[in-house]
This record gives C-alpha cells, structure tokens and sequence, in this order.
C-alpha cells in the first residue's frame, strides 16, 4: 500500500522508518511518500501561508501549493489518489476507519500547518478525518497515526497475522487481560487458568474478561455490541459476580458495625466501672 503525504515537514516521517512498520518499508510492501507544497510556490520567499481575509489571528495555508501538490501526485501515480484532509473539524479516526483504509491501494494524507487550511483546500479532498477532539501544531502527528493503524492491516505486515484480530477495537470490545512471564512478580500470579493448557477453557475466560473490560471501562462500546448466546450467559456470570461481591461487602459492613457497636459498649462499660469505683 502506498501512503502519499502532503506536508510542509516532511522530516518527521522520518520516524515512520523503525519497528515492523520499517521493516515493511524496506520489504516494499508499504510505501510512504512525502510531497512538500514549498516545492509548488512560485514567490522568492517560497510562501505556502498568507493572512485571512476578513483579519483575525495567524496564518492559512494557501490553495495553490496544496492543491498543485496533489495535482502533480495524481499526474505522478497516473491517477486519482482517495484524499484525506487532517483537520480537527473531521470525522473522528478509528479502527473501522483503519480497516475502509487498508482496503485502498493509496491514501494521500494532507497535513495543515498554521491556523489551518484555505476553505478551497477542502473542495478538493474525499473526506475529512481528525485525530480527537483537541487541536495539533500540525497534521503529521495525525498522519504518523493513521500510516501507523493502517499499515499494520495490510496483509504481511504484521508477522502474526491473528494479532490484528484478537485485540481491542477488532470486533468492538476491547482485548482481555494479557500475561507474559514471569507467573508471579512481587506475589501478584497470573490467573491460574492461563496456565492450565486447556485452551477451551482459556478461551471462554479471555471472553468473558473481555466483556468485563468492555463493559466498565466503555460502557458506549458494550451498549453496540452484537452479543450471541454465550457472550448474554458469560454477562450472567458477571452479573452474578458483581451482585456476591455486593452482598460480600455489605455482610463485612455489617460485621464491621457489630464489632465497632460491641467495642464501644465494652468501653462504655468500663468507664461506668470506673466512675463506680
Ligand atoms: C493549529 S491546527 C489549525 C486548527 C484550525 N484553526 C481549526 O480550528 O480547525 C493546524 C493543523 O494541525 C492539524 N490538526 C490539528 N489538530 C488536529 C486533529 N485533532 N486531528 C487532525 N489534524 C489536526 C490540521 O492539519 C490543522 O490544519
């Protein structure tokens, strides 16, 4: 897959190069392409930014190097490349963006600098995707982001393939506890199922803690997901948990209650022996 990025610093795809993600790189399975629009101005000063019509703060990003650095890419790869505009005011990315993506043959990710981007700048592009809801220097942090998601969906990439299948955001839940060696680190085991080999019944307890996951720490997840029978009999068990733990609690409560009332009373009636005697 090839990733064309439009981006007036193009030294920091730089850091795309290491990891799994350099090594397919190399390998030429993916393709990373920077296009600066500095080498579209036509001005002695190489001027890629102007002030906004109207006034007001900072500096826009003018059409024309942009839109001339996509033209020439397209005239370059012999065709239209699927364009995305990274901007704050986008649709959020996440891992089913990441997988529509990976499905292209190329993506070109078009990085704002400045206050953001000429409004002509976005009749030219197919969508418009954004980070979260907060704002960036500039859009390459966002691109290093979504070269990184989608790249690591492209067939080949990564060296397990189930990796990207049995892990958070995959089926809309997120992954399970995970453990690696050592089985005990300062008296803290790992669950002793992980270590029993019987994979059937691993499998249910990674489920099942799945769900547990998903369902307290993204209640907003939980609520979509599509749950089949096992899933609504392991929420049971959950259920079942929670409401022992409930009635634990409350029974230690109460315990703790009788013991403090049956202290006091001792004391109490150790001062009345003394103020007696
Ligand atoms: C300082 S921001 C400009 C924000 C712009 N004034 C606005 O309010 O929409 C400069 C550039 O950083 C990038 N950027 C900032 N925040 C981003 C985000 N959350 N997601 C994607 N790109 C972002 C965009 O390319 C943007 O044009």
């Amino acid at each position: 897959m090839r990733f064309e990025i439009v981006t007036l610093f193009p030294e920091i795809l730089e850091t795309l190069k290491v990891g799994l993600l350099g090594k397919a790189i190399e390998s030429g399975l993916v393709t990373v392409a920077a296009h600066n629009p500095r080498d579209y101005t036509t001005d002695r000063h190489r001027s890629v930014d102007d002030a906004p019509y109207g006034g007001g703060d900072g500096m826009l990003m003018m059409p024309g190097p942009v839109i001339e650095a996509l033209e020439a890419l397209d005239a370059t790869r012999g065709g239209p490349t699927h364009r995305v505009l990274l901007t704050p005011q986008g649709a959020r990315f996440d891992q089913a963006t990441a997988r529509r993506f990976a499905t292209l043959p190329s993506l070109t990710l078009i990085c704002g600098r400045y206050e953001g981007f000429d409004e002509r700048i976005r009749d030219e592009v197919h969508e418009e995707i954004s980070l979260g809801d907060f704002v960036l220097l500039g859009g390459e942090i966002a691109a290093l982001t979504i070269v990184e998601a989608t790249a690591r969906l492209v067939p080949g990439v990564l060296g397990n393939a189930g990796s990207a299948v049995e892990e958070s955001h995959s089926a809309g839940r997120l992954e399970y506890p995970q453990y690696t060696r050592p089985a005990v680190f300062r008296g803290r085991a790992v669950p002793e199922i992980l270590l029993s080999g019987n994979h059937a019944a691993i499998a249910r307890w990674r489920r099942k803690e799945s769900l547990r996951r998903t369902r307290t720490r993204r209640p907003d997840l939980f609520a979509e997901l599509q749950l089949d029978k096992l899933d609504r009999k392991l929420i049971a068990e959950l259920d079942a948990e929670a409401a022992a733990e409930v009635a634990a609690d409350a029974a230690r409560d109460t315990t703790h209650e009788a013991a403090n009332e049956a202290a006091e009373d001792t004391s109490d009636a150790t001062a009345d022996e003394r103020s007696e005697s």
